[in-house]
C-alpha cells in the first residue's frame, strides 16, 4: 500500500491575510522499498513536502496516508534526519544511537554494534558530539534514526554540509542501509548526480509554489556508475527541467 499523497496542499498564513502557497497540489504514491529523491529550486516546498509526511505539519487540502492510514502527527515509524545533525551532546555516540531504541523499551545491543561498524564508527563510540568531524556526526545522526526502524526515513539533505569525497562515501553508506532495512527513503537534495546515484526514483519538483514537473523512474542497476551514458541522459533531463543550462554550470 505504500503512502500515498492526494491532493495535498500547503499554505502558510502570514500576518493581515498574506498567505505563502508553499505547496501546490501533489499527488504522489511511493511504494515500499523504493528510493523516493527529490529535486527541485529552492523554496519550492521540498521541505515542507517532508515535514507533511513526517507529520510536523497538517496539510491546508488533501490526505496523506501510509499502509492505509490516515497520516496525523508525529510517529516513530516516519523517521526524520535533518541537514544539521541534531544529536544530544551531552551523551556519547554510542548513548545517542542507543536512545531511541531505549525509549521503546528496547536495547538492541547487536544491532547498535553493527550499526557502528557499518559506518566506521566503531572507534567513536565513547567520544561526544563536539569531538567529531561533520560527517562523522552526521553519520551518528543517521545512524540513530536508522536505528528505530521507520517504515519511512525522511531526509532533507542529509549530506549538504559535508566535502565532495566524505559525501560520495556516505551516499554508499545510506545505499547500504537502505538495501539492509528494507525501507521507504523519501530523500530531498540539491545535487542531481546524488539524486540519481541514489533513488529508484527521481521527482522534479517546479518552481514556487512546487508542483511535480517530472516523476522519472531511474532504470540502472546498484551500484551505479556515474559516468555511464544513461546515468549521463538522466542528469541531463533533470538539469533540463531545472532550468540549468550544462555550459553555464561548468562555468
Ligand atoms: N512555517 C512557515 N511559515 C511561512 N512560510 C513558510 C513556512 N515554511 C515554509 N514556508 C514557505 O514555503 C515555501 C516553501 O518552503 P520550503 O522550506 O518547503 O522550501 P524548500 O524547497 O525546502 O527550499 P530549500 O531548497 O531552500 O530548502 C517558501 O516560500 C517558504 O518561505
Ligand atoms: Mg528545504
Amino acid at each position: 500500500m505504500g503512502l500515498v499523497i492526494e491532493n495535498v496542499s500547503k499554505s502558510f498564513a502570514r500576518k493581515e491575510k498574506e498567505i505563502t502557497f508553499a505547496l501546490s497540489p501533489v499527488n504522489l504514491q511511493v511504494e515500499e522499498g523504493e528510493f523516493l529523491s527529490i529535486v527541485g529550486p529552492s523554496g519550492c516546498g521540498k521541505s515542507t513536502l517532508l515535514r507533511l509526511v513526517a507529520g510536523l505539519i497538517p496539510p491546508t487540502s488533501g490526505r496523506l496516508m501510509l499502509d492505509g492510514q490516515e497520516i496525523e502527527g508525529t510517529d516513530a515509524k516516519r523517521g526524520m534526519a535533518f541537514q544539521k545533525p541534531t544529536l544530544f551532546p551531552w551523551l556519547t555516540v554510542e548513548e545517542n544511537i542507543a536512545f531511541g531504541p531505549r525509549m521503546q523499551g528496547k536495547k538492541k545491543p547487536e544491532e547498535i554494534e553493527r550499526m557502528l561498524e557499518l559506518t566506521h564508527l566503531t572507534k567513536f563510540r565513547k567520544a561526544y558530539p563536539h569531538e567529531l568531524s561533520g560527517g562523522m556526526a552526521q553519520r551518528v545522526a543517521l545512524v540513530r534514526t536508522m536505528i528505530n526502524e521507520p517504515e519511512v526515513f525522511l531526509l532533507d539533505e542529509p549530506l549538504g554540509a559535508l566535502d565532495a569525497f566524505t559525501r560520495m562515501q556516505m551516499q554508499d553508506e545510506l545505499l547500504l542501509l537502505w538495501k539492509e532495512k528494507k525501507n521507504m527513503m523519501l530523500m530531498v537534495t540539491h545535487d542531481v548526480d546524488e539524486a540519481i546515484y541514489m533513488g529508484t526514483r527521481v521527482i522534479v519538483m517546479a518552481k514556487a509554489g512546487g508542483s511535480i514537473l517530472r516523476d522519472i523512474s531511474i532504470d540502472l542497476d546498484y551500484p551505479r556508475k556515474r559516468l555511464d551514458s544513461k546515468f549521463l541522459s538522466y542528469r541531463e533531463e533533470i538539469m533540463r527541467l531545472l532550468g540549468v543550462d550544462q555550459d553555464e554550470e561548468s562555468a
